[in-house]
């Protein structure tokens, strides 16, 4: 109690420390609004907004395209995503594109009020000029639908959107991409997309307790809260994606660009957050842009590694028998996997590899969770959840994250409980 209380006044003190920081809000000062009717631009902005993965988050399951309502879980409670569509009342029909390029920049609406960054501006800051009145004449082009965003559930001092101006004085970072004249041209669009509109480094690079990126170690994994169906929220990790080499430095080039483009690729297949970014967003970009993301990615430099705790020999002894009664028949004894039944697990899956096992425990209690595609798998992984208890599953972990060249380190059943 004591120390929350003193958390949350650090919390306070550091946001008005901010905000006494921060500078006059800058307005966006681009040419004039697009007229919505310019069906050549529309049609780009569609393109853009499949790369900035807009309707994964403005499209709730079943509902009308971009007409929000999408509950997000964070630290700090439920925000939900907005309707974007030209209604005049609900959505953004009255936004002038100088209104529009506002919220995209800096996280505010016309009437000065500060957006939570769950919406990604924090990228999207990033996003040309050309760009940002693609999409936004794109939007336009859409039906407008009448729907009232719910009302969100804050925890305080959270729920006060005034400190966000605070909040963007710490961390935020105003500002188009400049290109790296030192790099190619591919490298450049790469980074672009990954930096600005996929926005991968909102869940692949590490945050603060405020959930602010941590500066100096872009795209060195973080962990990401995603909605469970039927309600509540459980935690993930999205893996290191630098070239360390329990990164990206697994992968050739040509199966990072199978896994973007079709959510497969030798070593693995896609299962949780990332079925939507792939199936939504990466599967729908031409080879071009694809190949530009990849050039980039791979050359990230390597992240510096955290300490991983050793395991000790009763523990993978342990975690040995357990693989070989309840996965090996699927996985092989070696890790190699069996093309038919299951995917390797020795080096070459990221999400074994990564140092926060929380991704690979969901795996292991929920059984991963495909999107769409064409059947790969004779058969689908039990969820081991019914099957074996917190010391079990950590045992098996463990032993799976050091063994066959893996050096993932040691697994807690407190870490598994807290995904029960
Ligand atoms: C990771 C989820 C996510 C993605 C991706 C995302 N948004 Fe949002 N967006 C949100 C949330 C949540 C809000 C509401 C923020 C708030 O209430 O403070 C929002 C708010 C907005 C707003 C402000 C609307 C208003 O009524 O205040 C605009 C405009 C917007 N988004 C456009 C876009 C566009 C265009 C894209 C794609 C290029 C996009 N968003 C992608 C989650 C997302
Ligand atoms: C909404 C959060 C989120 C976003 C946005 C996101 N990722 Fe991920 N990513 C994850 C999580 C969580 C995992 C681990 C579990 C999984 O596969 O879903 C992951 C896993 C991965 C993996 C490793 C796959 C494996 O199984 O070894 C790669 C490669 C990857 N992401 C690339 C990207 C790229 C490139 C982008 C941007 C286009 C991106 N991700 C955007 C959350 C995200
Ligand atoms: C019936 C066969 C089968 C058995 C038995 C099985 N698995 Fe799997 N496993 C799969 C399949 C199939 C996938 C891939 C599913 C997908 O990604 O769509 C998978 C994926 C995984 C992954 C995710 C790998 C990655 O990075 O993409 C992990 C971790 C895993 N299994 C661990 C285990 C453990 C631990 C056990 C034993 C306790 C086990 N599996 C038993 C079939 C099996």
């Amino acid at each position: 109690m004591l120390r929350s209380l003193l958390f949350a006044s650090v919390v306070i003190a550091l946001m008005f420390a901010g905000w006494l920081l921060l500078p006059p809000a800058t307005t966006f000062d681009a040419a004039s609004p697009v007229p919505a009717e310019d069906n050549a631009l529309a049609t780009r902005g569609e393109y853009l907004a499949i790369a900035g993965n807009c309707a994964s988050c403005h499209t709730a399951p079943g509902g009308e395209q971009m007409a929000g309502g999408l509950p997000f879980v964070t630290p700090f409670g439920t925000i939900h995503s907005t309707n974007i569509t030209p209604d005049a009342e609900t959505g953004i029909g009255n936004w002038s594109f100088a209104d529009f390029a506002n919220s995209m920049r800096h996280g505010v609406r016309p009437d000065g009020t500060q957006l939570y960054p769950v919406f990604p501006y924090t990228a999207f800051t990033r996003i040309s000029d050309d760009d940002l009145a693609a999409i936004f004449a794109y939007l336009n082009s859409l039906p407008a639908i009448r729907q009232p965003t719910p009302a969100n559930d804050l925890s305080f001092p959270f729920n006060i959107r005034a400190l966000m101006k605070a909040w963007k004085a710490l961390f935020f970072e105003y500002g188009v991409y400049e290109p790296d004249a030192t790099q190619s041209d591919e490298w450049n669009r790469g980074a672009y997309l990954v930096q600005a509109l996929a926005h991968c480094g909102e869940c692949h690079t590490p945050r603060n307790a405020l959930g602010a990126a941590r500066a100096g170690s872009p795209m060195a994994g973080g962990e990401y809260l995603d909605r469970v169906p039927g309600g509540g929220h459980r935690p993930w990790f999205a893996p290191d994606l630098t070239s360390s080499d329990t990164g990206l430095a697994l992968w050739p080039e040509g199966e990072l660009a199978a896994y973007l483009k079709t959510g497969r690729n030798f070593f693995i297949e896609t299962f949780g957050p990332m079925n939507e970014v792939i199936m939504n967003s990466t599967s729908r970009l031409g080879e071009d842009d694809i190949r530009a993301m990849t050039v980039y990615l791979k050359e990230l430099s390597g992240s510096a590694q955290a300490v991983r705790a050793p395991v000790p020999e009763r523990i993978m002894g342990r975690g040995r028998t357990i693989y070989n009664l309840h996965c090996g028949t699927c996985h092989l004894p070696t890790g190699e996997g069996d093309p038919d039944m299951a995917p390797k697990l020795n080096r070459g899956s990221l999400v074994v590899q990564a140092v926060n096992p929380a991704s690979m425990i969901n795996a292991i209690l929920y059984s991963p969770e495909g999107p769409d595609l064409p059947p790969r798998w004779r058969e689908r992984m039990d969820e081991f959840q019914y099957i074996l208890d917190d010391e079990e599953v950590a045992a098996v972990a463990s032993y799976i994250r050091n063994s066959w060249g893996n050096r993932a380190g040691l697994v807690t059943p407190d870490q598994v409980a807290r995904q029960r």
